[in-house]
């Protein structure tokens, strides 16, 4: 579970070199974890020009170049250095709890990072051991960390810019049939959410009838095509919501007007 500033577990020290770079997700967020001299820096691993990987570029300082078009960011601010960017990309809270390096999305922890009194600039944040959150390092904590709420139920909808890994279980679950109708839930429209918590993955979905006889085996084989594409246990939670043709991306694929 995250700690009250939702701070999670993303990498150990160790494992980022100075100069070097760690993408992570957080949620349904890739985040691109930066350690320069002075510490831990992390932003959103997306250019808001085009949606390069931000990660991928080349580091300069506290600089990096997109690698498609070469817009600039500072990755301790997010702030834009260099069009064609004019956006600045979200940058996040970090701080070093012992050897984690911990990352959260919250507005809030942003808030509460240390900033230098001088300049009023945000300084690396390392809490001392003893101070840090039992439930935040605690070995498998991070596995009790709650799915985000859900969304309203309606047309088909993932993160409007899905990540390689949402893709590649909607490409899995593209082989998983109802049997009744002879359709896989993703053309049903039946997957409604997919999140990749920290050590597990979550997916909402929903039947197309509700007491459908097929429905033990249906959430197996979402499970089991789910965790061939992602190495983490899925979850998968069944809606109460009523089905309807509409949820369908093409209500076509029926064969039949409703
Ligand atoms: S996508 Fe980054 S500069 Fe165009």
């Amino acid at each position: 579970m995250s700690d009250a500033l939702g701070f999670v577990t993303v990498a150990r020290t160790g494992e980022i070199a100075v100069g070097g770079v760690k993408v992570t997700q957080v949620y349904d967020t890739m985040v691109a974890v930066f350690r320069l001299d002075d510490g831990f820096w992390a932003i959103e691993d997306i250019c808001t020009h085009d949606g390069g990987p931000l990660a991928e570029g080349t580091l300069e300082g506290a600089i990096i170049e997109c690698p498609r078009h070469g817009a600039k960011f500072d990755v301790r601010t997010g702030a834009v250095k260099c069009l064609p960017a004019t956006r600045p990309v979200p940058a996040y809270a970090v701080r070093v709890v012992g050897d984690d390096v911990q990352v959260s999305l919250d507005p809030a922890a942003l808030a509460a990072s240390p900033v230098n009194p001088h300049t009023g600039e945000r300084t690396p944040w390392v809490e001392p051991v003893a101070a840090a959150s039992p439930a935040a390092s605690a070995p498998g904590a991070a596995a009790d960390a709650a799915p985000p709420p859900r969304k309203p139920v309606g047309p088909p909808e993932f993160s409007s810019m899905p990540s390689q890994q949402e893709m590649a279980v909607r490409s899995a679950l593209e082989t998983v049939m109802d049997p009744e109708i002879n359709l896989s839930v993703i053309d049903l429209g039946l997957v409604r959410e997919i999140h990749f918590l920290p050590q597990r993955t979550f997916v909402r979905m929903m039947l197309t009838t509700p007491f459908c006889p097929y429905a033990p085996q249906l959430i197996a084989d979402v499970k089991a095509a789910t965790e061939s594409v992602v190495a983490q246990p899925c979850e998968v939670e069944l809606m109460p919501d009523p089905w309807s043709p509409d949820m369908m991306p093409d209500p076509g694929l029926l064969g039949f007007t409703y």
